[in-house]
């Protein structure tokens, strides 16, 4: 486990990171830093390198160049169970959960790989509480909507009490209400947690991020306040166009 006690700022960092598909430069020398607690939002248009820069803090991408700390462990290279070894809840697309089981199997198993059963039993209900899951505690993972999905995957990658969340569109497909509570949701755990978070759905963005950094080909183009650099010219007219408001 990572002492992050010890570290006055910076728990994650980059240091020239590059990532190269055949010719395509997906990300170009990224020098990127997170302070404890802080809750960043990445964002930038299509293409831009989010993902392949998100994966190489989650190790599902294996960077061509440069460096990635972990508070003072470098984990460049490693693969993505090696980083969630550390403490680091990794939240991804992909579906996560049992469909046969239930919800609060599903977070009862995921607290179990990290804690011993008593304490599981605690860290399962602790979350259906936190993450207002408790009336569908016995309902099938395969019988929830989309939204109450998304909400268990989260509950199952907070189980393992993370002190790091790496998130990638947790407000992709929810409606305009549950993109509401999952905002509501990240900040009260941004209050413990340091959170990074891909996501373009702006009005998720201007929720919960105090600060973002914008993508733009392969490179950091602005980062900073949301409101400031919303309204950056620049960032305008590469990534929002006319849409800005
Ligand atoms: N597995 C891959 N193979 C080849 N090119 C890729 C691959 N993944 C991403 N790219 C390219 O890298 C660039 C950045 O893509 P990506 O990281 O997915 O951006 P974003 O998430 O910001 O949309 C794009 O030009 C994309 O086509
Ligand atoms: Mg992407």
């Amino acid at each position: 486990m990572i002492d992050t006690k010890s570290q006055t700022s910076c728990v994650l960092e980059t240091r020239g990171l590059g990532v190269r598909f055949g010719g395509v430069v997906a990300v170009d020398s990224v020098d990127f830093s997170l302070r404890q607690h802080e809750l960043r939002c990445l964002i930038g248009p299509n293409g831009a390198g989010k993902t392949s820069f998100f994966r190489c803090l989650t190790g599902q991408t294996t960077p061509s160049r440069g460096e990635v700390w972990l508070a003072d462990t470098n984990i460049t290279g490693w693969v993505p169970h090696q980083v969630a070894r550390l403490g680091v809840g990794i939240k991804t697309q992909i579906p996560s959960l049992m469909n046969e089981l239930t919800v609060r199997e599903n977070l009862w198993l995921a607290a179990r790989r990290t804690q011993p059963a008593r304490q599981a039993d605690d860290a399962a209900d602790e979350m259906l509480e936190r993450l207002h899951l408790a009336p569908l505690a016995l309902k099938l993972a395969g019988q929830l909507s989309h939204g109450l999905r998304q909400r268990t995957e989260l509950g199952v990658v907070l189980a393992a009490r993370p002190w790091l969340l790496l998130l990638d569109e947790p407000a992709g497909g929810l409606t305009h209400d549950e993109v509401q509570q999952m905002a509501e949701l990240i900040l009260e755990i941004g209050r413990t947690t340091s959170i990074v978070v891909v996501e373009h759905d702006m009005a998720f963005v201007r929720q919960i991020a105090q600060q973002v950094t914008v993508f733009h080909q392969g490179r950091v183009l602005r980062q900073g306040a949301v409101d400031d650099v919303l309204s950056d010219q620049v960032v305008r007219e590469v990534y929002l166009g006319k849409r800005a408001q």
